[in-house]
Order: C-alpha cells, then structure tokens, then sequence
C-alpha cells in the first residue's frame, strides 16, 4: 500500500515537471519593448552621406629640454599623457621623481625597464627637479 501512494506521488510530481516545462513559460516571450532599429547601414545609402569632415587641432609642441635622457623620456612618459605633467610639478628631490616613476609603472601600467627608470629620473631631476641635499629653489622656468 505505501509503495503505491510513494509511485502516486513520483507520476503526479514527474507530471507537472513536464508540464511546467513544456507550457510554463508560455506568454513570457512576448516582448514589450519595441523592435531595436538595425545599427548597419545599407550600402546603397552609403554613397549618399556626407563626406568625413576634418578639424584641425592646435598642436602645442612640448617644451621638454634637450639633455641627457630626453628621447627616453620622450618615447617612454609621453605615450599616455602630455610632459607638462612633469612641469605643472613641484621642483621635486630626486626621491620624488624616483617614486614617481615607479607609481607610473607599478600602479599606470607603464612598461619601462629598471634601468631606463633610472635614466628618466636623471633627466627629470636635470629638467625640473634637484639631488636630495639640495634645498628647494625658485620654481624653475617652463
Ligand atoms: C601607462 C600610461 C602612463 C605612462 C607610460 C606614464 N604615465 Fe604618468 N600618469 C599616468 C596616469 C593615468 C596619471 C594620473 C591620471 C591623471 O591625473 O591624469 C599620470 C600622472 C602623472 C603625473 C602627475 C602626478 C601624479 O602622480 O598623478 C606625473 C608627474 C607623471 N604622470 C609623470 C610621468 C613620467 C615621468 C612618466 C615616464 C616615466 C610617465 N608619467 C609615464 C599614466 C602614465
């Protein structure tokens, strides 16, 4: 007797699993929001738009100082973003510089190899900064 109402139960619980899963979600496709417009253009109508315009940017030529580690500098710091960076700086000790390096590569991704930091940190401290000892001057000139 139990072994019947224990099949009864699995057929009856087996049932409404095919059920819901066959007519379960019925109506729930039905979208509500309008049919997206196509984001390609048909060729034929490429010929008519207009033509590409161009602008002219100012180019501002950077006022970085030839010296010692400049073209590194040049190919390695100003791939990202422009060297008035290092200018709108304080005149930083060379410890800064060097810190500053490293945060570009360790925390921006920078790919500049140990030695070639050095090279930079030299022309930064010869472009706009001083060694260690040396007490802060005037604001260097741009
Ligand atoms: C991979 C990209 C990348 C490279 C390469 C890179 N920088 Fe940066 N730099 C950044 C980002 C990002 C910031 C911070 C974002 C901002 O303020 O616009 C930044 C900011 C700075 C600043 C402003 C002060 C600060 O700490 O935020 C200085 C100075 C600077 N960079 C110097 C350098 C020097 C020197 C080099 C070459 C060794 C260099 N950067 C190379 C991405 C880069």
């Amino acid at each position: 007797m139990r072994t019947f109402w224990v099949l009864a139960i699995v057929i009856v619980a087996g049932i409404a699993i095919v059920a819901y899963a066959l007519f379960g979600h019925a109506g729930s496709d039905v979208s509500t929001s309008p049919p997206r417009p196509s984001l390609s253009v048909p060729v034929a109508q490429l010929a008519k738009m207009e033509p590409v315009k161009n602008i002219n940017l100012e180019y501002h030529q950077p006022d970085m100082p030839p010296g010692p580690g400049h073209d590194l500098f040049a190919a390695q710091c100003v791939v990202c973003h422009s060297p008035r960076y290092v200018v709108d700086q304080p005149v930083f000790p060379r410890k800064t510089w060097t810190a500053e390096v490293k945060k570009m590569v360790d925390s921006y991704g920078a790919m500049i190899a140990p030695d070639q930091q050095k090279e930079i940190v030299d022309y930064l401290v010869y472009w706009h900064g001083r060694e260690d000892a040396v007490p802060a001057p005037a604001q260097k000139a741009r």
